[in-house]
C-alpha cells in the first residue's frame, strides 16, 4: 500500500493511469481513512449527513435491489440509552459465557460456552469476544460518543447476498465522510441492542428488515488511532494458458 501522505495538488488526475503515478483522489480517501473512535460533542451538519447518505443510496447492489433503510439517530438522550443498553448486554453475555473467571466456571460451564460459541460464531469469534469483555470492565465504549449514528436496515429480501450490498452501502458512505474531513466508525456491535424487543419497537424494525451495522459519524477528536496493519496477501495469476501453472505474487505487504 502506498504510504506517503500527499497534498492536494502532488495528486494525480481522476481517470488517468501511469505506472508510478501518485495517489489519484479517490485512492487517497481509501488508503487515508482510519476508523474514528473519539468524537467532538458537536454533531456535524445535517446537510453534510445527507450527502453521506446519499452516498449511501447511490452504491451499487445485485439486480438493483438497493435491499436497504437508514436510520439516524442524533438525539443525545437516545444514544445514551444506546450506549446503556449494549453495555448492559455486554455484561449479560460475560456474565454467561466469560468462564475464565474462575476454575468453577471453567470447569462446569465450559460447555455452555463451547455450545453458545458454535450456535453464534461470528458474534463469538475472539475478536468481538475480546471486545465485548473490555466493554463488560468499562473499558472501551460501544458508540464511541458518537453524536450521530446511522443504522443500516438490511432487507433480508434482497437477491443474492443483501449483506454484501450492506457493506457496500455503508463503505460508500465511510468514505464520503472521510473526503468530508469527517470521522466515522463501523459499529458491528450494535446488534446488542436488538436482544431488547424495545429497540426493535423503537425504531420499527420488522421483517423483512433487520440491523446488523450502524456507522458511527461525527468530527474526529484528538490523535485517532494510526494505521491498521493489512496482511500480506498471495494472489494466485492465471496468465500462462491453460496448460501453464499460474504465478503466485506477493500484494502489499
Ligand atoms: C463490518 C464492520 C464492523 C465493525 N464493528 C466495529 C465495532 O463494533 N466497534 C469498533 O470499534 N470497530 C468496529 N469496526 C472497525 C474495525 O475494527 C476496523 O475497520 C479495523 O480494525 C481496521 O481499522 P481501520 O478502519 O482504522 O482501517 C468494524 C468494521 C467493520 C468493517
Amino acid at each position: 500500500m502506498p504510504r506517503r501522505k500527499m497534498e492536494m495538488e502532488d495528486l494525480s488526475p481522476l481517470g488517468k493511469y501511469k505506472e508510478g503515478m501518485e495517489w489519484n483522489p479517490v485512492e487517497k480517501v481509501i488508503y487515508e481513512r482510519r476508523s474514528i473512535r473519539s468524537f467532538k460533542k458537536e454533531p456535524l451538519p445535517d446537510s453534510m449527513i445527507r450527502r453521506i447518505l446519499e452516498a449511501g443510496r447511490f452504491a451499487p447492489s445485485a439486480g438493483n435491489q438497493q435491499p436497504w433503510k437508514f436510520l439516524v439517530v442524533n438525539n443525545p438522550e437516545i444514544l445514551a440509552e444506546m450506549e446503556q443498553d449494549a453495555i448492559r448486554m455486554a455484561k449479560k453475555m460475560m456474565f454467561f459465557l466469560d468462564n475464565s473467571r474462575s476454575g468453577f466456571r471453567k470447569k462446569y460451564f465450559s460447555w455452555y460456552t463451547k455450545l453458545m460459541i458454535r450456535m453464534l460464531p461470528n458474534e463469538l469469534h475472539p475478536v468481538p469476544f475480546s471486545l465485548l469483555k473490555l466493554i463488560a470492565e468499562g473499558k472501551a465504549r460501544v458508540f464511541h460518543g458518537a453524536p450521530t449514528l446511522v443504522l443500516l436496515l438490511q432487507d433480508k429480501r434482497g437477491v443474492s447476498c443483501p449483506p454484501l450490498d450492506m457493506g457496500i452501502c455503508g463503505q460508500h458512505m465511510v468514505l464520503t465522510a472521510h473526503s468530508m474531513g469527517a470521522g466515522s466508525c463501523w459499529i458491528g456491535l450494535v446488534k446488542l441492542l436488538f436482544y431488547y424487543p424495545k429497540w426493535k419497537k423503537l425504531f420499527d424494525i420488522k421483517w423483512p428488515y433487520e440491523c446488523n451495522e450502524c456507522i458511527a459519524l461525527g468530527w474526529p477528536k484528538g490523535d485517532f488511532d494510526g494505521e491498521v496493519k493489512r496482511e500480506m496477501q498471495l494472489v494466485t495469476w492465471y496468465e500462462g494458458g491453460m496448460d501453464s501453472p499460474p504465478r503466485i505474487e506477493r500484494q502489499g505487504g
